[in-house]
């Protein structure tokens, strides 16, 4: 009989449970099985099926065109390659807002078709309805503030968000509230840092920040931004730990020379 490793998962109540110890969570996207697989043996905390798939798998120009069913496709790859993070799925644009039945109804698809753990949207005060419908129904709801793509033709810039102080104010009261209705953590995205930090200080569920400073409970990047296959987008707060354009491309190239000059396959690569 084989004895199979037993892998302890990482839950809403872990993360709540580091930022109480003041350790910080580590969160990424992905979007299919293969790299999934990969990002949680690379020991991550939460896997987020992103929107951004709208951008990085589909290659559009903004978040908006992606729609429920292929957020749903994208997460079931990711939940089956996952043995030990949070998986977190993205409600894509038009699938909650100004309509909590229609909220509630889409988060339970995510939930129910994909496997996933949790759900995250966009936006403070405009969306509470639909969150706290959500969060009836059981469902553990991320939320989202600061720069939210989603509602990029509002904005009209991806710019740095809530410089203003009335922006600013807006933002404390709104995560305040995601808060207090009964979220389990919080995104902030492109605000000052002085400002997420303020933020963290003043809730007490887990803070996780993109491009928003070090003084959160928590970062999340764009999986294929960290790996360098993307290569246009070059915000100041990315880092990217790999250059795998260059990496595929080359193995691509040499595959493409092997093929022409017949040198693949050889000998031991034959029947
Ligand atoms: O869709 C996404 O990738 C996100 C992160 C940038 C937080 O929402």
């Amino acid at each position: 009989m084989s004895i199979s490793k037993q892998v302890k998962r990482i839950t809403t109540h872990t993360l709540q449970a580091m930022k109480e110890k003041g350790e910080k969570i580590s969160m990424l996207t992905a979007y299919d099985y293969s790299l999934a697989s990969i990002v949680d043996d690379g020991g991550i905390d939460v896997i987020l099926v992103g929107d951004s798939a709208s951008n990085v798998m589909a290659g559009h120009e903004t978040t908006l065109p992606i729609t429920l069913d292929q957020m749903i496709y994208h997460a079931q790859g990711v939940v089956r390659g996952v043995k030990k993070a949070l998986v977190v799925v993205d409600l894509p644009f038009g699938s909650y807002q100004g309509n909590s039945r229609l909220a509630l109804e889409s988060a339970i698809r995510i939930m129910k078709e994909s496997g996933a753990h949790a759900v995250k949207l966009e936006g403070g005060a405009e969306i509470k309805e639909s969150i706290i419908r959500i969060l009836t129904a059981g469902i553990p709801v991320m939320g989202h503030l600061g720069l939210t793509p989603q509602s990029i033709y509002k904005f009209g810039t991806y710019n740095v968000r809530a410089k203003e102080e009335a922006e600013a104010q807006q933002l404390l009261d709104d995560a305040q509230m995601l808060q207090e209705i009964g979220c389990f953590a919080l995104v902030l995205e492109k605000i000052p840092a002085t400002l997420a930090t303020k933020v963290a200080q003043q809730v007490t569920i887990p803070v996780i920040g993109i491009g928003a400073g070090g003084g959160v409970d928590g970062q999340v990047l764009v999986l294929h931004d960290l790996l360098g296959i993307t290569q246009e987008f070059k915000p100041r707060f990315l880092r990217r730990y790999a250059n795998l354009y260059d990496e595929i491309r080359n193995a691509v190239n040499k595959y493409v020379e092997d093929v022409k000059h017949k040198d693949f396959p050889n000998e031991t690569e034959q029947y």
